[in-house]
């Protein structure tokens, strides 16, 4: 198989097992690439794509645009935050104006589930999903998986839980899709306030008791308290979060047995994760940082066929 099934990336879900697999082929040959002297290819010359930013974010927005530098495409960069946006401009009317440009693709990161699938069915661009709202994630999920692979290989009977929010997290929707189309175990683990009550019908384990996640698991995806949605009061405070739910070094010194620590960033430290496993070697976070530019240029690539110039 040479070509994705989809013509636009804006879930997980939508992709199906033998997708994953020619996104992590390709990307396997584009990490070679950007660990080269001279890491630019001219593969998407001539292909003008937009980072559409109407939520922050730091390393999926710089890792596309290094992964679409890095193929040579013509790049252009919005931020919702000092544009028009403020002055009641509307998504679609702000990305037709981009497409009038003649961009090609638009990668778009937005607070609310379902705007990148929306855009896909009213413009004429290729659609990315960098995130919208708490839904899907779709190359963090797919960046997360690889570098499990590349620490662990197969993903039959590999156990991974998910620590944290996993309620408000895009991250943790994209990981479970991915990771049960790749044949792994998955748990999540937080308190029961930040736990939706439907996750078990997504074929995952629920635990409670972090302690209990750690010992069972080979992988800890530990999650970011999103401090910006916790107004419902979910838990007492973060103190008490982390003496509850964060992974911390005496926790991990209790295992008999040495498992994967990765979080997609950004990290609150000393809630969730404590700087020295955050730090450790049992952590891949910069992996994954590293593996996100080359999982990028893949999907990039393979979505790019219906923008390249004849
Ligand atoms: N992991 C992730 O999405 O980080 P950013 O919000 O910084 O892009």
């Amino acid at each position: 198989m040479s070509a994705l099934s989809v013509k636009h990336l804006l879930g997980i879900k939508g992709l199906n097992l033998d997708d994953i697999q020619l996104i992590f082929k390709t990307a396997v040959d584009f990490k070679q690439v950007i660990n080269r002297p001279i890491k630019r290819l001219p593969t998407l010359r001539d292909v003008t794509i937009a980072n559409a930013f109407f939520e922050n974010s730091t390393r999926t927005r710089l890792s596309f645009e290094l992964a679409e530098k890095r193929l040579s495409a013509d790049v252009i960069n919005f931020s919702s935050s000092g544009s028009s946006v403020s002055k009641g401009e509307t998504l679609l009317d702000t990305v037709n104006n981009l497409i009038a440009m003649k961009v090609d693709m638009i990668v778009m990161r937005h607070q609310h589930p379902g705007a990148a699938y929306f855009l896909s069915q009213h413009v004429n661009a290729t659609i990315l999903n960098a995130g919208d709202g708490t839904h899907e994630h779709p190359t963090q999920g797919l960046l997360d998986a690889f570098s499990m692979r590349e620490r662990h290989g197969e993903f039959k009977g590999l156990r991974v839980a998910i620590i944290g929010d996993i309620l408000h997290s895009r991250v943790a929707l994209s990981n479970i899709f991915c990771l049960n189309k790749l044949g792994a175990e998955v748990m999540v683990c937080g308190p029961a306030t930040l736990i939706p009550k439907y996750i078990s019908s997504l074929g995952v384990k629920v635990e409670y008791n972090v302690e209990k996640a750690l010992a069972w698991c080979d992988v800890a995806n530990v999650l970011r308290i999103q401090l910006e949605r916790q107004q419902g009061g979910y838990f007492p405070s973060l103190r008490e979060y982390n003496l509850s739910f964060g992974v911390t070094m005496e926790r991990l010194s209790k295992l008999n047995k040495s498992i994967t620590i990765m979080h997609p960033g950004p990290i609150n430290r000393g809630v969730e994760i404590d700087s020295d496993v955050a730090d450790s070697q049992h952590s891949i976070i910069l992996d994954q940082v590293e593996n996100g530019v080359a999982i990028r240029m893949a999907v990039l690539y393979l979505l790019s066929s219906g923008s390249q110039p004849a």
